[in-house]
């Protein structure tokens, strides 16, 4: 099969584009210097290309993830860098048979993890994003609340996720080092071994991180990459052309099949106009007819493969190459 072959919306990956992402991270932070996050794949046969590249522990959004991780093999030190209270999901990933450790907050969060089971967690801390994390003078009290639970602080963590507004990179690390001084600020106080931070956007500039939480660089998406041109987009989705007039081509991906919140995809020598639920609208650059296959590429790709079941891996970049592998988006859900 190749990919001009797949019934579309189909979700590609461009294997050699993957794989050099792959190779260049690990170079940079090899082996437990980086903790590939999950989220941007969910996928477990791309997480096991991620661990041949040397990378042992996972990071992971929801609990569905770290259950599923641990159920293919990949469980040797997953981190759950999200906070719940779900007793349920709690207890489940405490049986899955990994190492897991756990984000929390707040008193509540440290007692769930506690009554449920839970061996191992990390402080998060806030660092600018708001989103969860304690108040950085907070983060001592909750480590002393849940050693006196029995639990094993493992260090901290805290995500710079809002530094993303600075495209340029020189702000983007002044906005970096202002976060980790809260976040190292709150080991010194917290103890432990670890400080777990960053993301692809801060992969070279996070140098206060004992580890590095990096998603999207081994698909990568259009908006991020211009960013961190080291990583190049490495995911689309295949499309037909199911309609062409004088002025516009429509084709059958829409938002129904990507992530739309960090704007319109784009496609190859053409203008994007619009999206909407199934059709995707654009001025091609040179005349397409219906039948006709293109590659949209999408704007951010976390919410773009929670969309799709499978994705496929392509031997090249070509509309024409081979098909080589298809792999179930196993880690969907929550
Ligand atoms: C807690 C946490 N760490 C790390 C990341 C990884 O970010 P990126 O996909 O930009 O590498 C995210 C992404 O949103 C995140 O939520």
């Amino acid at each position: 099969v190749k990919v001009h072959d797949l019934p579309t919306p189909a979700l590609v990956v461009d294997g050699p584009t993957f794989e050099a992402n792959l190779a260049t991270m690990s170079a940079a932070l090899p082996g437990d210097r980086l903790r590939p996050h999950v989220k941007a794949h969910k996928c477990t046969s791309l997480a096991r290309r991620q661990q041949a590249h040397g990378h042992r522990g996972f990071t992971c959004a929801t609990p569905r993830e770290v259950v599923g991780m641990a159920r293919a093999g990949l469980g040797d030190d997953l981190l759950l860098a999200n906070e719940t209270i779900d007793a349920q999901r709690l207890r489940a990933m405490a049986n899955c048979g990994g190492r897991v450790t756990v984000a929390v907050d707040s008193d509540a969060t440290v007692s769930a993890a506690a009554a449920n089971g839970i061996r191992e967690v990390l402080v998060d801390v806030n660092v600018g994003l708001p989103r969860c994390g304690c108040a950085p003078d907070d983060a001592a009290r909750i480590a002393d609340l849940a050693r006196g639970l029995g639990l094993d602080v493992r260090g901290v963590m805290g995500y710079e996720g809002h530094v993303y507004v600075f495209p340029d990179r020189a702000e983007r690390s002044r906005a970096t080092e202002q976060a980790m001084e809260f976040l190292v600020a709150a080991h010194e106080k917290v103890g432990g071994d670890v400080i777990s931070a960053g993301a692809t956007g801060t992969f070279d500039i996070n140098t206060w991180a004992t580890e590095i939480q990096a998603g999207s660089y081994a698909l990568m998406d259009t908006a991020f990459a211009p960013m961190v041109p080291q990583f190049r987009p490495a995911l689309y989705v295949l499309a037909t052309v199911i309609s062409v007039n004088d002025k516009h081509a429509v084709a059958d991906c829409g938002l129904k099949a990507l992530g739309m919140d960090h704007g319109n995809p784009a496609i190859d020598s053409a203008d994007v106009w619009l999206v909407s639920d199934e059709h995707v609208t654009f001025k091609p650059e040179q005349r397409v007819a219906v039948g006709d296959v293109v590659r949209v590429w999408p704007a951010h790709i976390d919410p773009t493969v929670a969309y799709h079941e499978r994705m496929h891996l392509a031997a090249g970049a070509q509309l024409d190459a081979d098909i080589t592998d298809t792999w179930e988006i196993d880690l969907r859900g929550w």
